[in-house]
């Protein structure tokens, strides 16, 4: 897929784009697992990336079909590691932002785009706090009124359509095959943070996100002039 041209917004994931609490999460679902006796390595916890809590729990517990829980033990279970995933984040502060981060979110408000925030994390307004960013941005989708996590499309395009921008004309951000897959689902333009080629269907790699600003090209960067053109073009046709 071409990068979108014009390209109006940029919307990135969270943890493990722009901060490394991916890791958090991986510590916190571990103690978990260990505690109940169930295997747990960073290849399982790939799976786990860009799921929510209760579905990330299913998939531990999936691993063990001879035990059955009830659902309020699955919301006590949630909850432990929660609470220890919320310890961990406790250390958090600006200094954790991933390199290139804050370089990638002041070029995308300099060429005049949109930016959002797409995590299915519950924790998410608190990261972005003690990261100091959150007003780096025009709409944080609130994880609590999703209907499905990613890998389904829902989260990409409330964003964008509460940025006011058709997805053809955003790009997604993304370290998890969830979330690639949940960009594409969305009709956008999806660049995998990670080892080239690990995220099957990206359209683009990065290894992280410096030079974030120079990988995209002028086209997909208009100057707020030629964006503002592109708007009254638009409006005019539709009108
Ligand atoms: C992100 C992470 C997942 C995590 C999910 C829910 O998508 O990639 O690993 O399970 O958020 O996070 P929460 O903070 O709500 O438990
Ligand atoms: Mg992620």
């Amino acid at each position: 897929m071409p990068r979108p041209d014009p390209c109006r917004a940029v919307i990135f994931d969270l943890d493990g784009v722009l901060t490394d609490t991916a890791h958090l999460h991986f510590l916190a679902w571990r103690a978990l697992a260990e505690s109940l006796g169930l295997p747990f390595d960073e290849a399982f916890n790939e799976r786990l990336k860009g799921v929510d809590r209760m579905g990330s729990l299913a998939l531990i517990l999936a691993q063990d079909p001879s035990r059955s829980w009830r659902e309020a033990e699955k919301l006590t279970l949630a909850a432990r590691k929660n609470a220890h995933y919320q310890r961990l984040l406790g250390g958090l502060g600006p200094g954790d932002l991933l390199p290139g981060a804050a370089d990638a979110l002041a070029a995308c408000r300099a060429a005049g785009l949109r930016i959002a925030l797409a995590s299915v994390s519950h924790n998410a307004p608190t990261v972005l706090q003690r990261l100091g960013i959150t007003d780096r941005f025009d709409h944080v989708v609130d994880a609590r009124t999703l209907h499905r996590s990613k890998p389904d499309p829902e989260i990409f395009l409330r964003a964008a359509a509460a940025l006011g921008v058709p997805p053809a004309e955003c790009i997604g951000v993304e370290d998890a095959q969830a979330g690639i897959d949940a960009i594409k689902a969305a009709g956008m333009y999806a660049i995998g943070v990670g080892a080239e080629g690990a995220l099957r269907g990206a359209d683009a790699w990065m290894a992280d996100l410096r030079g974030f600003e120079s990988g995209l090209g002028a086209h997909t960067l208009p100057a707020p002039t030629a964006l503002s053109a592109a708007l009254v073009a638009r409006t005019v046709a539709s009108a």
